[in-house]
């Protein structure tokens, strides 16, 4: 793959929970970058610090040392204000427990974080239609989620997450609550839409059938990427 800016890095980042006897090093020096376009998995077991490190990365949780780098930008010399407008921008979250909003429609899930980000204009309707459409879900805009399958659910949060085109994905367990066949199409719909875009996606999973899809994978155990981060070549 060719050489390209790095759209996330993470320098020496650790986090400590509790204090005294209860505390817990859930991340521990941990240092990665992603370049645009790439897709990477971080793998590991319960408790090894995927959803803390995931946090981080995203800006939605204040790491106790080190930094973070998303776009070029510094999180933790931003004002909130300032990495909420980031959040909003350059990055897209997908989470196992979909977080859509039960009481809005498919389409107005999506088409909300888009008004968020600014946009009022006609556009809106058209691309939260082509997208979800492209999701497969172009016979469901007006379904709320709760009359929409797991998997349907999911794709409408993986929408949401591409809604203002962010150049970063972050994904916790997208396919955790999905049996393997949705799973997998949920996931190949990402990877695919990624791809196409451009889109740097990382992705936090048990799942050992996606590491197809990845570029890399890492390695978290006890809070520290292992030595052996093999790209996802050498897997095969
Ligand atoms: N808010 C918190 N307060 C204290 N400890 C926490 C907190 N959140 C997580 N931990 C601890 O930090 C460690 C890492 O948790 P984390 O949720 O990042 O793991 P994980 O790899 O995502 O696990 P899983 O695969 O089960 O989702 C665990 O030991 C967990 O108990
Ligand atoms: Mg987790």
């Amino acid at each position: 793959m060719e050489r390209d800016e790095n759209i996330l890095e993470l320098s020496s980042v650790s986090k400590v929970y509790g204090e005294g006897h209860t505390e817990i090093r859930a991340v521990d020096r941990v240092g990665f970058s992603v370049a645009m376009g790439e897709i990477v998995l971080i793998m590991g077991p319960s408790g090894s610090g995927k959803t803390t490190l995931l946090s981080i990365a995203g800006g939605l949780m204040t790491p106790s040392a080190g930094e973070v780098n998303v776009s070029g930008q510094t999180l933790t010399s931003l004002s909130r204000r300032a990495l909420s407008r980031l959040r909003l921008r350059k990055i897209g979250f997908v989470f196992q427990a979909f977080n859509l909003l039960g009481g809005l429609s498919a389409q107005e899930n999506v088409a909300l974080v888009m008004n968020l980000a600014g946009r009022k204009d006609k556009s809106v309707d058209r691309d939260s239609r082509e997208l979800l459409s492209r999701l497969g879900l172009g016979e469901r805009l007006g379904h709320v989620p709760a009359d929409l399958s797991g998997g349907e659910k999911q794709r409408v949060a993986v929408a949401r997450a591409l809604a203002n085109d962010p150049p970063l994905i972050l994904a916790d367990e997208p396919t955790g609550n999905l049996d393997s066949r949705s799973g997998r199409e949920v996931m190949l719909l990402m990877s695919d839409l990624a791809r196409e875009r451009r889109k740097a996606v990382v992705i936090v999973t048990h799942d050992n059938r996606i590491m197809s899809i990845a570029d890399r994978i890492l390695w978290l155990e006890d809070g520290r990427l292992s030595a052996g981060d093999v790209s996802a070549g050498d897997v095969g």
